[in-house]
Protein backbone atom coordinates (compact mmCIF):
# COMPACT_ATOMS: atom_id res chain seq x y z
CA UNK A 1 0.00 0.00 0.00
CA UNK A 2 0.91 3.49 -0.46
CA UNK A 3 2.93 5.56 2.31
CA UNK A 4 0.61 8.20 3.54
CA UNK A 5 2.78 11.66 3.11
CA UNK A 6 2.17 12.28 6.90
CA UNK A 7 4.64 8.72 7.24
CA UNK A 8 6.87 9.95 5.36
CA UNK A 9 5.28 8.48 2.34
CA UNK A 10 5.10 10.63 -1.54
CA UNK A 11 2.10 13.75 -1.18
CA UNK A 12 -0.89 12.37 -3.40
CA UNK A 13 -0.31 16.14 -5.12
CA UNK A 14 2.58 17.91 -5.27
CA UNK A 15 1.38 22.09 -4.51
CA UNK A 16 5.20 22.68 -4.97
CA UNK A 17 5.25 22.02 -8.65
CA UNK A 18 1.58 22.15 -9.16
CA UNK A 19 -0.50 24.55 -6.66
CA UNK A 20 -4.10 24.63 -6.70
CA UNK A 21 -5.54 27.78 -7.85
CA UNK A 22 -5.92 30.92 -6.28
CA UNK A 23 -9.48 32.81 -6.41
CA UNK A 24 -9.70 35.37 -8.34
CA UNK A 25 -13.36 37.19 -7.50
CA UNK A 26 -12.59 40.28 -8.60
CA UNK A 27 -11.20 41.89 -12.08
CA UNK A 28 -11.94 44.72 -15.09
CA UNK A 29 -15.58 45.09 -14.32
CA UNK A 30 -15.36 45.66 -10.67
CA UNK A 31 -12.62 48.07 -11.48
CA UNK A 32 -14.13 50.24 -14.25
CA UNK A 33 -17.56 50.22 -11.75
CA UNK A 34 -15.47 51.53 -8.31
CA UNK A 35 -13.79 54.04 -10.90
CA UNK A 36 -17.26 55.04 -11.84
CA UNK A 37 -18.76 55.36 -8.62
CA UNK A 38 -15.51 57.58 -7.25
CA UNK A 39 -15.95 59.93 -10.55
CA UNK A 40 -19.17 60.65 -9.54
CA UNK A 41 -18.28 62.32 -6.43
CA UNK A 42 -20.81 60.99 -4.40
CA UNK A 43 -20.36 57.69 -2.22
CA UNK A 44 -23.02 57.95 -0.11
CA UNK A 45 -26.09 55.57 -0.84
CA UNK A 46 -28.43 58.42 -0.69
CA UNK A 47 -27.37 60.72 -3.90
CA UNK A 48 -25.58 57.66 -5.73
CA UNK A 49 -27.45 55.33 -7.78
CA UNK A 50 -25.53 52.09 -7.72
CA UNK A 51 -26.80 50.97 -3.94
CA UNK A 52 -30.69 51.34 -5.85
CA UNK A 53 -29.29 49.47 -9.32
CA UNK A 54 -27.67 46.68 -6.75
CA UNK A 55 -30.74 46.56 -5.09
CA UNK A 56 -32.83 46.03 -7.52
CA UNK A 57 -30.89 43.94 -9.79
CA UNK A 58 -30.12 41.62 -6.98
CA UNK A 59 -34.14 41.36 -6.22
CA UNK A 60 -34.53 40.58 -9.98
CA UNK A 61 -31.94 37.94 -9.87
CA UNK A 62 -33.96 36.40 -6.88
CA UNK A 63 -37.59 36.63 -8.00
CA UNK A 64 -38.66 39.10 -4.76
CA UNK A 65 -40.14 42.34 -4.30
CA UNK A 66 -37.30 43.95 -2.23
CA UNK A 67 -33.86 44.17 -1.70
CA UNK A 68 -31.93 45.69 1.27
CA UNK A 69 -28.33 46.19 1.15
CA UNK A 70 -26.33 46.63 3.80
CA UNK A 71 -22.38 46.32 4.90
CA UNK A 72 -21.88 42.52 6.15
CA UNK A 73 -24.03 39.37 6.82
CA UNK A 74 -24.36 40.07 10.36
CA UNK A 75 -26.34 43.33 9.41
CA UNK A 76 -28.16 41.55 6.97
CA UNK A 77 -29.51 39.50 9.45
CA UNK A 78 -29.81 42.34 12.09
CA UNK A 79 -31.95 43.99 9.62
CA UNK A 80 -34.40 41.19 9.24
CA UNK A 81 -34.38 40.96 13.23
CA UNK A 82 -35.27 44.23 12.93
CA UNK A 83 -38.14 43.81 11.15
CA UNK A 84 -39.33 40.88 12.89
CA UNK A 85 -38.89 43.55 16.23
CA UNK A 86 -38.85 40.64 19.35
CA UNK A 87 -39.61 42.05 23.29
CA UNK A 88 -36.67 41.39 25.56
CA UNK A 89 -36.97 38.07 26.24
CA UNK A 90 -38.45 36.61 23.16
CA UNK A 91 -37.18 33.18 21.95
CA UNK A 92 -35.39 32.76 18.48
CA UNK A 93 -35.13 29.34 17.37
CA UNK A 94 -31.75 28.65 15.13
CA UNK A 95 -29.13 26.28 14.35
CA UNK A 96 -25.67 25.47 16.32
CA UNK A 97 -23.44 25.02 13.20
CA UNK A 98 -22.79 28.65 12.44
CA UNK A 99 -21.23 31.91 12.48
CA UNK A 100 -21.62 34.13 15.53
CA UNK A 101 -23.33 36.35 13.00
CA UNK A 102 -26.33 34.58 12.75
CA UNK A 103 -26.33 34.99 16.58
CA UNK A 104 -25.34 39.06 16.90
CA UNK A 105 -28.51 40.01 16.23
CA UNK A 106 -30.52 38.25 18.26
CA UNK A 107 -28.75 38.85 21.32
CA UNK A 108 -28.52 42.81 19.94
CA UNK A 109 -32.27 42.69 19.91
CA UNK A 110 -32.49 41.08 22.95
CA UNK A 111 -34.16 38.41 22.44
CA UNK A 112 -32.66 34.28 23.44
CA UNK A 113 -31.42 32.45 21.00
CA UNK A 114 -32.54 28.59 21.11
CA UNK A 115 -30.83 26.01 19.25
CA UNK A 116 -32.46 23.00 17.68
CA UNK A 117 -30.20 19.67 17.19
CA UNK A 118 -29.01 18.97 13.67
CA UNK A 119 -30.10 16.65 10.97
CA UNK A 120 -27.60 14.00 10.73
CA UNK A 121 -28.04 13.48 6.97
CA UNK A 122 -28.23 17.13 6.01
CA UNK A 123 -26.26 18.83 8.55
CA UNK A 124 -28.72 21.76 8.72
CA UNK A 125 -31.74 22.01 11.59
CA UNK A 126 -34.12 19.35 12.24
CA UNK A 127 -37.28 20.24 11.85
CA UNK A 128 -39.06 17.64 14.38
CA UNK A 129 -36.04 19.86 16.84
CA UNK A 130 -37.22 23.01 15.90
CA UNK A 131 -40.67 22.03 16.52
CA UNK A 132 -39.81 20.91 20.01
CA UNK A 133 -38.41 24.16 20.72
CA UNK A 134 -41.42 26.46 20.24
CA UNK A 135 -43.13 28.11 23.07
CA UNK A 136 -45.33 31.16 22.83
CA UNK A 137 -42.33 33.52 23.13
CA UNK A 138 -41.02 32.11 19.70
CA UNK A 139 -40.84 35.30 17.14
CA UNK A 140 -38.50 33.51 14.73
CA UNK A 141 -36.94 30.63 13.40
CA UNK A 142 -33.62 31.03 11.54
CA UNK A 143 -33.04 28.43 9.34
CA UNK A 144 -29.51 28.01 7.77
CA UNK A 145 -28.36 26.64 4.79
CA UNK A 146 -25.24 25.42 5.63
CA UNK A 147 -22.20 24.82 3.70
CA UNK A 148 -24.34 25.76 0.73
CA UNK A 149 -27.07 22.97 1.37
CA UNK A 150 -30.60 23.80 2.12
CA UNK A 151 -32.34 22.97 5.43
CA UNK A 152 -35.54 21.16 4.99
CA UNK A 153 -38.31 23.54 3.83
CA UNK A 154 -41.08 22.03 3.88
CA UNK A 155 -40.93 20.99 7.03
CA UNK A 156 -39.77 24.03 8.38
CA UNK A 157 -42.02 26.10 6.40
CA UNK A 158 -44.96 23.80 7.85
CA UNK A 159 -43.82 24.17 11.39
CA UNK A 160 -44.03 28.12 10.89
CA UNK A 161 -47.01 28.18 9.41
CA UNK A 162 -48.63 25.92 11.49
CA UNK A 163 -47.29 28.15 14.58
CA UNK A 164 -47.55 31.36 12.60
CA UNK A 165 -43.95 32.19 13.02
CA UNK A 166 -41.41 33.90 10.60
CA UNK A 167 -38.88 32.23 9.17
CA UNK A 168 -35.85 33.98 8.22
CA UNK A 169 -33.38 31.96 5.87
CA UNK A 170 -29.80 32.52 6.72
CA UNK A 171 -28.23 31.98 3.05
CA UNK A 172 -24.66 33.46 3.93
CA UNK A 173 -22.83 30.50 2.68
CA UNK A 174 -25.72 29.40 0.02
CA UNK A 175 -25.82 31.99 -2.72
CA UNK A 176 -27.96 30.52 -5.36
CA UNK A 177 -28.59 27.37 -3.74
CA UNK A 178 -32.43 25.90 -4.36
CA UNK A 179 -35.36 24.13 -2.81
CA UNK A 180 -37.74 22.30 -4.67
CA UNK A 181 -36.22 24.39 -7.58
CA UNK A 182 -36.95 27.80 -5.77
CA UNK A 183 -33.85 29.76 -4.68
CA UNK A 184 -32.73 29.39 -0.99
CA UNK A 185 -33.72 32.96 0.33
CA UNK A 186 -37.26 33.33 -1.04
CA UNK A 187 -38.91 30.34 0.49
CA UNK A 188 -39.56 32.01 4.20
CA UNK A 189 -40.11 35.12 4.80
CA UNK A 190 -36.68 37.07 5.20
CA UNK A 191 -33.66 35.76 3.03
CA UNK A 192 -30.25 36.98 4.23
CA UNK A 193 -26.95 37.03 2.08
CA UNK A 194 -23.84 38.06 3.28
CA UNK A 195 -20.56 39.34 0.29
CA UNK A 196 -18.02 38.72 2.77
CA UNK A 197 -14.91 38.01 0.95
CA UNK A 198 -15.22 34.15 1.06
CA UNK A 199 -18.33 34.11 -0.05
CA UNK A 200 -19.69 32.94 -3.46
CA UNK A 201 -20.26 37.05 -4.71
CA UNK A 202 -18.24 39.19 -2.21
CA UNK A 203 -17.80 42.84 -1.89
CA UNK A 204 -15.18 42.02 0.72
CA UNK A 205 -17.91 42.78 3.17
CA UNK A 206 -21.61 43.47 3.03
CA UNK A 207 -24.97 41.91 2.90
CA UNK A 208 -28.06 41.78 1.58
CA UNK A 209 -31.91 41.02 3.17
CA UNK A 210 -34.49 40.49 0.74
CA UNK A 211 -37.95 39.98 1.21
CA UNK A 212 -41.53 40.25 -0.77
CA UNK A 213 -43.13 41.54 2.26
CA UNK A 214 -43.94 45.39 1.64
CA UNK A 215 -44.40 46.34 5.73
CA UNK A 216 -40.72 44.02 6.19
CA UNK A 217 -39.40 46.20 3.81
CA UNK A 218 -40.51 49.25 4.72
CA UNK A 219 -39.69 48.71 8.64
CA UNK A 220 -36.13 47.14 7.45
CA UNK A 221 -34.90 50.40 5.34
CA UNK A 222 -35.66 52.35 8.02
CA UNK A 223 -34.08 50.32 10.18
CA UNK A 224 -31.07 50.38 8.14
CA UNK A 225 -30.63 53.99 8.22
CA UNK A 226 -31.36 54.49 12.12
CA UNK A 227 -35.10 54.77 12.12
CA UNK A 228 -34.92 57.88 9.36
CA UNK A 229 -37.41 58.72 7.95
CA UNK A 230 -36.08 61.34 5.37
CA UNK A 231 -39.71 61.60 3.43
CA UNK A 232 -41.22 63.33 6.69
CA UNK A 233 -43.39 66.19 5.17
CA UNK A 234 -43.38 68.03 9.15
CA UNK A 235 -40.07 69.94 8.04
CA UNK A 236 -37.71 68.63 10.68
CA UNK A 237 -36.16 65.45 11.20
CA UNK A 238 -38.02 62.05 11.98
CA UNK A 239 -36.51 58.78 13.95
CA UNK A 240 -39.30 56.74 13.61
CA UNK A 241 -37.82 53.97 16.31
CA UNK A 242 -34.62 52.73 17.26
CA UNK A 243 -32.93 51.97 14.18
CA UNK A 244 -28.57 51.93 13.51
CA UNK A 245 -26.55 52.70 10.59
CA UNK A 246 -25.56 49.77 7.93
CA UNK A 247 -26.24 51.88 4.71
CA UNK A 248 -24.25 50.33 1.98
CA UNK A 249 -21.97 52.83 0.13
CA UNK A 250 -21.23 53.46 -3.54
CA UNK A 251 -18.07 51.60 -3.60
CA UNK A 252 -19.63 48.53 -2.32
CA UNK A 253 -22.45 48.44 -4.55
CA UNK A 254 -20.27 49.01 -7.46
CA UNK A 255 -18.47 45.71 -6.57
CA UNK A 256 -21.52 43.81 -6.14
CA UNK A 257 -23.08 44.93 -9.53
CA UNK A 258 -20.06 43.62 -11.05
CA UNK A 259 -20.33 40.43 -8.84
CA UNK A 260 -23.84 39.84 -9.84
CA UNK A 261 -22.68 39.14 -13.75
CA UNK A 262 -20.58 36.63 -12.51
CA UNK A 263 -22.49 34.79 -9.87
CA UNK A 264 -24.52 32.08 -11.61
CA UNK A 265 -20.81 31.05 -13.37
CA UNK A 266 -19.33 30.63 -10.11
CA UNK A 267 -22.08 28.90 -8.39
CA UNK A 268 -22.66 26.53 -11.80
CA UNK A 269 -18.89 25.94 -11.68
CA UNK A 270 -18.84 25.25 -7.57
CA UNK A 271 -21.92 22.62 -8.19
CA UNK A 272 -20.04 20.61 -10.87
CA UNK A 273 -17.07 20.37 -9.00
CA UNK A 274 -18.82 19.54 -5.66
CA UNK A 275 -20.67 17.07 -6.99
CA UNK A 276 -17.65 15.60 -9.37
CA UNK A 277 -15.81 15.36 -5.97
CA UNK A 278 -19.32 13.21 -4.26
CA UNK A 279 -18.98 11.05 -7.33
CA UNK A 280 -15.34 10.24 -7.26
CA UNK A 281 -15.03 9.39 -3.07
CA UNK A 282 -18.79 7.75 -3.20
CA UNK A 283 -17.98 3.85 -1.70
CA UNK A 284 -14.85 4.97 0.01
CA UNK A 285 -14.65 3.19 3.30
CA UNK A 286 -15.22 5.18 6.27
CA UNK A 287 -16.15 8.34 4.58
CA UNK A 288 -19.39 10.21 3.61
CA UNK A 289 -19.39 12.73 0.87
CA UNK A 290 -21.05 15.87 1.52
CA UNK A 291 -25.25 14.91 1.88
CA UNK A 292 -27.42 17.19 -0.66
CA UNK A 293 -30.82 18.05 1.15
CA UNK A 294 -33.77 16.06 -1.10
CA UNK A 295 -35.15 18.33 -3.32
CA UNK A 296 -32.36 20.24 -3.22
CA UNK A 297 -29.01 21.85 -4.84
CA UNK A 298 -25.78 22.42 -3.24
CA UNK A 299 -23.73 25.77 -3.99
CA UNK A 300 -20.75 24.29 -2.02
CA UNK A 301 -19.29 27.45 0.02
CA UNK A 302 -16.65 24.53 1.23
CA UNK A 303 -17.04 21.07 0.71
CA UNK A 304 -17.64 18.72 4.31
CA UNK A 305 -16.75 15.47 4.23
CA UNK A 306 -17.62 13.64 7.25
CA UNK A 307 -15.36 10.62 8.62
CA UNK A 308 -16.63 7.77 10.76
CA UNK A 309 -14.02 6.02 12.71
CA UNK A 310 -10.19 8.30 12.36
CA UNK A 311 -10.92 11.08 14.40
CA UNK A 312 -11.77 14.12 12.15
CA UNK A 313 -8.22 15.82 13.10
CA UNK A 314 -6.19 12.86 12.40
CA UNK A 315 -7.64 12.69 8.82
CA UNK A 316 -7.71 16.02 8.57
CA UNK A 317 -3.94 16.12 8.88
CA UNK A 318 -3.44 13.48 6.68
CA UNK A 319 -5.14 14.87 3.80
CA UNK A 320 -3.60 18.09 4.47
CA UNK A 321 0.05 16.25 4.43
CA UNK A 322 -1.10 15.30 0.61
CA UNK A 323 -1.25 18.73 -0.31
CA UNK A 324 -5.42 18.48 -0.04
CA UNK A 325 -6.54 22.27 2.15
CA UNK A 326 -8.58 20.41 5.01
CA UNK A 327 -9.23 21.34 8.30
CA UNK A 328 -11.27 19.00 11.21
CA UNK A 329 -14.34 20.46 12.57
CA UNK A 330 -15.36 23.32 11.21
CA UNK A 331 -16.41 25.48 14.08
CA UNK A 332 -15.37 22.49 16.24
CA UNK A 333 -17.96 22.74 19.33
CA UNK A 334 -21.67 24.32 18.46
CA UNK A 335 -21.61 27.83 18.41
CA UNK A 336 -23.36 28.34 21.90
CA UNK A 337 -20.30 26.79 23.58
CA UNK A 338 -17.66 29.01 21.32
CA UNK A 339 -19.53 32.22 22.19
CA UNK A 340 -19.12 33.34 25.26
CA UNK A 341 -21.76 35.84 25.29
CA UNK A 342 -23.65 32.03 25.35
CA UNK A 343 -22.01 30.21 27.35
CA UNK A 344 -21.07 32.22 29.95
CA UNK A 345 -24.37 34.75 29.06
CA UNK A 346 -21.23 37.49 28.74
CA UNK A 347 -24.11 40.37 27.89
CA UNK A 348 -24.29 44.25 28.32
CA UNK A 349 -21.63 44.86 30.86
CA UNK A 350 -22.16 41.96 34.21
CA UNK A 351 -26.32 42.00 33.31
CA UNK A 352 -26.41 39.07 31.31
CA UNK A 353 -29.03 40.46 29.64
CA UNK A 354 -31.94 39.53 28.93
CA UNK A 355 -30.92 35.84 29.85
CA UNK A 356 -30.93 37.08 33.76
CA UNK A 357 -33.89 39.61 33.67
CA UNK A 358 -37.64 39.67 34.70
CA UNK A 359 -38.49 39.55 30.60
CA UNK A 360 -38.22 35.81 30.62
CA UNK A 361 -38.66 32.90 33.40
CA UNK A 362 -36.85 30.44 31.28
CA UNK A 363 -33.60 29.38 33.07
CA UNK A 364 -31.61 28.38 29.57
CA UNK A 365 -28.45 26.79 29.88
CA UNK A 366 -25.78 26.19 26.79
CA UNK A 367 -24.17 23.13 28.21
CA UNK A 368 -22.53 20.91 26.76
CA UNK A 369 -24.67 18.39 25.87
CA UNK A 370 -27.56 20.85 24.56
CA UNK A 371 -27.50 19.33 20.86
CA UNK A 372 -25.71 15.78 20.95
CA UNK A 373 -26.05 15.37 17.29
CA UNK A 374 -24.15 18.32 16.32
CA UNK A 375 -21.44 17.76 18.57
CA UNK A 376 -20.90 14.40 16.75
CA UNK A 377 -21.30 15.53 13.53
CA UNK A 378 -18.79 18.27 14.29
CA UNK A 379 -16.76 15.84 15.74
CA UNK A 380 -16.85 13.96 12.58
CA UNK A 381 -15.97 17.01 9.60
CA UNK A 382 -13.37 17.52 7.75
CA UNK A 383 -14.10 20.21 5.84
CA UNK A 384 -12.24 21.04 2.02
CA UNK A 385 -11.65 24.35 0.51
CA UNK A 386 -11.85 24.73 -3.09
CA UNK A 387 -13.24 27.53 -5.37
CA UNK A 388 -14.84 27.78 -8.95
CA UNK A 389 -11.21 28.23 -10.64
CA UNK A 390 -10.15 24.49 -10.20
CA UNK A 391 -10.31 21.72 -12.74
CA UNK A 392 -11.88 18.55 -13.03
CA UNK A 393 -8.33 17.04 -12.49
CA UNK A 394 -7.91 19.42 -9.51
CA UNK A 395 -11.03 17.55 -8.08
CA UNK A 396 -9.64 14.61 -9.03
CA UNK A 397 -6.55 14.84 -6.97
CA UNK A 398 -8.63 15.80 -4.07
CA UNK A 399 -10.88 12.51 -4.70
CA UNK A 400 -7.94 10.49 -5.40
CA UNK A 401 -6.45 11.71 -1.84
CA UNK A 402 -9.42 11.11 -0.20
CA UNK A 403 -9.67 8.15 -1.41
CA UNK A 404 -5.51 7.29 -0.38
CA UNK A 405 -5.89 8.62 3.20
CA UNK A 406 -9.03 6.68 3.60
CA UNK A 407 -8.24 3.64 2.72
CA UNK A 408 -4.04 3.71 4.46
CA UNK A 409 -6.73 4.48 7.85
CA UNK A 410 -9.22 1.83 7.27
CA UNK A 411 -6.36 -0.89 6.92
C1 LIG B 1 -24.06 31.15 8.20
C2 LIG B 1 -23.50 32.54 8.37
N1 LIG B 1 -24.28 33.49 8.88
C3 LIG B 1 -23.84 34.76 9.05
C4 LIG B 1 -22.55 35.12 8.70
C5 LIG B 1 -22.08 36.51 8.92
O1 LIG B 1 -21.67 37.12 7.74
P1 LIG B 1 -20.61 38.32 7.77
O2 LIG B 1 -19.28 37.75 8.10
O3 LIG B 1 -20.71 38.89 6.40
O4 LIG B 1 -21.10 39.29 8.80
C6 LIG B 1 -21.69 34.15 8.15
C7 LIG B 1 -20.31 34.48 7.76
O5 LIG B 1 -19.50 33.65 7.44
C8 LIG B 1 -22.17 32.83 7.99
O6 LIG B 1 -21.39 31.87 7.49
Amino acid sequence: MTDLAINGGIPYRDTNGSPFPQRTPYGEREIELVTEAIRSQSLFRFGGGMVPEFETRFAEMYGVDFAIGSTSGTAALHVAMGAINPNPGDEVITGPITDMGTIIPILFQNAIPVFADTNPDTYTMDPEDVERLITPRTRAIIAIHLFGNSCDMNAIMEIAEKHKIPVIEDCSQSHLATYENRLVGTIGDIGCFSFQQSKHMSTGDGGMTVTSNPDYAETMRLFADKGYNRGNAEGHRMYRFLGINYRMTELHAAVGLAQLDKVQNTVSRRRCLGDRLSATISGCPGVIPAPVTPGGTHSYWLYPLRVVGPTADKFAKALSAEGIAASAGYIGKPIFRCAAPLAEKLTYGDSSFPFDSPYTDRNITYSEDLCPVTQEILDQLVVISFNENYTDGDIDDIGGAIQKVAAAISA
